[in-house]
């Protein structure tokens, strides 16, 4: 068991946010990362939609014999738990536990702004698990679809006109709000993380949930004496769509020796 590779899955590019600290943190691991490029955006879709492509993403990856399972996306994390998964046999990490443990503790006005998907917004899951863990925190939310559009299709220097316009206009609420903290909610937004920080200031935290997912993965393996004790020899990145466009973007983010090539790939059985 422990030495089978860890599962990563997202819509798209976003997982690679928590795949690339992941990388770092437990350098010892296989990985395998689906992005469903085909279906994304993932953020716009009901319950039941969310809930069917989970079920997929989630089977292709036991298929594949990981040892537990990443839902590095923040919109599956907020509308599908893991009780709605047929068939989980290994331990399945969300981004929402650790990003809003990491926010409630970052805060000190207790003003903390969550940007994400409209399908997060709507689910208000970031704001409820807030709330759980102090109630005098205050929450401003803000759906983004465009930049995850914008995002994928490698809009992401930090002097990108279009992409400077449109966070501009969807962060505008939030800093309103006097926010001393921002959740970045979708996994793609830490991509653009420096035009973000820009637009906000730096007074204001931004909390980045691939990041504190993977310190969750990498705890979750340490306590489950799951961790692999042999140096790294495979990490493979599946599509279902598109995999050059996803190689672009992760070759820059990762970095431009990260040779990440996307396997294209039909995820249905
Ligand atoms: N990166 C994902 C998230 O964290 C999905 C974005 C999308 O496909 O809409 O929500």
């Amino acid at each position: 068991m422990k030495d089978r590779p860890i599962g990563v899955f997202d819509s798209g590019v976003g997982g690679l946010t928590c795949a690339k600290e992941l990388l770092n943190l437990v350098p010892d691991e296989n990985m395998i990362y689906l992005g469903d490029t085909a279906r994304m955006p993932y953020g716009v879709n009901t319950k039941e939609t969310l809930a069917r492509y989970t079920n997929d993403d989630v089977n292709f990856l036991q298929r594949k014999g990981v040892k537990l399972v990443v839902a590095a996306c923040g919109t599956v994390s907020s509308n599908v738990p893991a009780a709605q998964i047929q068939n989980l046999s290994v331990p399945f990490i969300d981004v929402i536990t650790p990003t809003v443990a990491a926010a409630a503790k970052a805060t000190k006005n207790k003003r903390i702004g969550i940007i994400a998907t409209p399908a997060t917004v709507k689910s208000g899951n970031f704001a409820t698990r807030l709330k759980m863990i102090d109630k005098d925190i205050q929450t401003v939310s803000n759906g983004c679809p465009q930049l995850v559009t914008l995002v994928q299709e490698g809009y992401i220097d930090e002097d990108n006109f279009i992409t400077n316009s449109v966070c501009r206009e969807y962060l505008a609420p939030i800093k309103a709000f006097g926010v001393d903290t921002l959740i970045l909610g979708c996994t793609h937004f830490p991509i653009i993380s420096k035009i973000i920080q820009n637009i906000m200031g730096d007074d204001v935290t931004l909390i980045d949930s691939g990041y504190e997912t993977a310190l969750e993965v990498k705890n979750t393996l340490a306590r489950l004496n799951l961790d692999r004790d042999k140096p790294r020899d495979r990490v493979e990145y599946y599509v279902t769509s598109q995999p050059e466009e996803f190689d672009k973007v992760a070759n820059i983010f990762l970095g431009d020796n990260s040779g990440a090539k996307a396997i294209l790939t039909d995820i249905k059985d």
